[in-house]
């Protein structure tokens, strides 16, 4: 049996007892729920990677309650580690750093690098502090499906794996965490996020953020965070209606002048769509519809963090007409 704890003192005390005895604790951050544990104990790192069914080679993020604590997970902290610390934690920033030697690989997947992050989220943080040492935190979905931002989310899809989910409501920023990766020679984006590459540019020198103008992100696999209802992306301004027959949903900033069974309204502020595409997401995968269509947005840089994450949870219309003969 899952515990749903509240956000009150005495269920957050539940939470850390669970988390000190090994036990999995889903908790909120600002981007999306994670599913922490004891990031010390091997056995509780092992838990995460079975109750997700996640791969061993796919590292995890350490989660610590200040960047003061970084020196004990990484080997070298770099100069731009700290200002990027000092400008965006606690908040929505992975750093990707070389390992202190002493870390288990069962957090790195074996690599010499680590990846960090200080969570802004109260709950979160709370719960860092009052347990003491880091956590190591997923986000609380089965391995490539959708990322959860409700407790509900977690509930669903991992209640009989885990201990408990603490409910702090729905995530404010909707997304996970930017990952910037500062191992190698020059800094890297490996994940885009509501820290934009012009956040980052700001506290980087010019080398770095010239280096980061083409960031390449990492051979992540094609379907990850995807529905279970057949998901397409479609150009905002397709003519007429895909898949005749079939019904339909969209998500898109715009009604289109063909039928669907059911539409979705999405803002078209970025920060606004990032806060509740996963949720709508969850919402349209649960409905009646057969083929879910998301409508691209601009092919702007306010929009990248978005970008990614609809090419990951869809497969492209016109390159799937043209495997099928259309
Ligand atoms: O917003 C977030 O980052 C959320 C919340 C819960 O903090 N966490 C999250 O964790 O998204 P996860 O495990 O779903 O995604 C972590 C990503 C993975 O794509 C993993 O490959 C990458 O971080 N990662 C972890 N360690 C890494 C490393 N040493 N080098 C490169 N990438 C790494
Ligand atoms: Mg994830």
């Amino acid at each position: 049996m899952m515990l749903h704890l509240t956000t009150c003192a005495d269920d957050l005390d539940i939470a850390v007892n669970l988390l000190r005895a090994g036990k999995l604790v889903a908790l909120p951050t600002e981007t999306v729920y994670g599913l922490a544990a004891d990031a010390t104990s091997a056995g509780a790192v092992r838990a995460i990677f079975h109750a997700k069914g996640r791969p061993a080679d796919h590292p995890l993020i350490v989660h610590i309650a200040a960047a003061e604590q970084l020196p004990v997970w990484a080997d070298q902290v770099p100069e731009a580690a700290w200002r990027l610390a000092s400008a965006f934690w606690p908040g929505p920033l992975t750093l990707v750093l070389p390992v202190a030697p002493a870390v288990s690989p069962l957090l790195t997947g074996g690599q010499a690098t680590i990846a960090l992050r200080v969570p802004a989220h109260p709950v979160f943080q709370a719960v860092l502090r009052r347990f003491g040492r880091g956590l190591a935190a997923p986000s609380a979905n089965p391995f490539g499906r959708i990322s959860p931002t409700t407790a509900a989310h977690v509930q669903r899809h991992l209640a009989g794996r885990i201990a408990a989910v603490v409910d702090g409501g729905p995530c404010p920023v909707g997304i996970e965490s930017t990952i910037v990766d500062l191992s190698g020679d020059q800094p890297r984006i490996l994940r885009p996020g509501a820290i934009t590459i012009g956040d980052l540019a700001r506290y980087l020198t010019r080398v770095e953020a010239s280096a980061m103008a083409a960031p390449r992100v990492p051979g992540t696999l094609a379907s990850h965070y995807a529905p279970r209802t057949p998901c397409y992306r479609i150009p905002p301004d397709l003519p007429e209606a895909p898949f005749a027959g079939q019904r339909l949903g969209l998500l898109a900033t715009r009604p289109v002048n063909w039928p669907v069974a059911k539409f979705w309204p999405m803002s078209a502020n970025p920060e606004d769509y990032a806060r509740v595409l996963y949720s709508t997401l969850h919402q349209a995968d649960a409905s009646d519809c057969d083929v879910l269509l998301i409508a691209l947005p601009p092919d702007e840089p306010a929009w990248t963090a978005v970008h990614d994450r609809i090419r990951r949870a869809t497969r492209s219309l016109l390159m799937e007409a043209g495997r099928v003969g259309h």
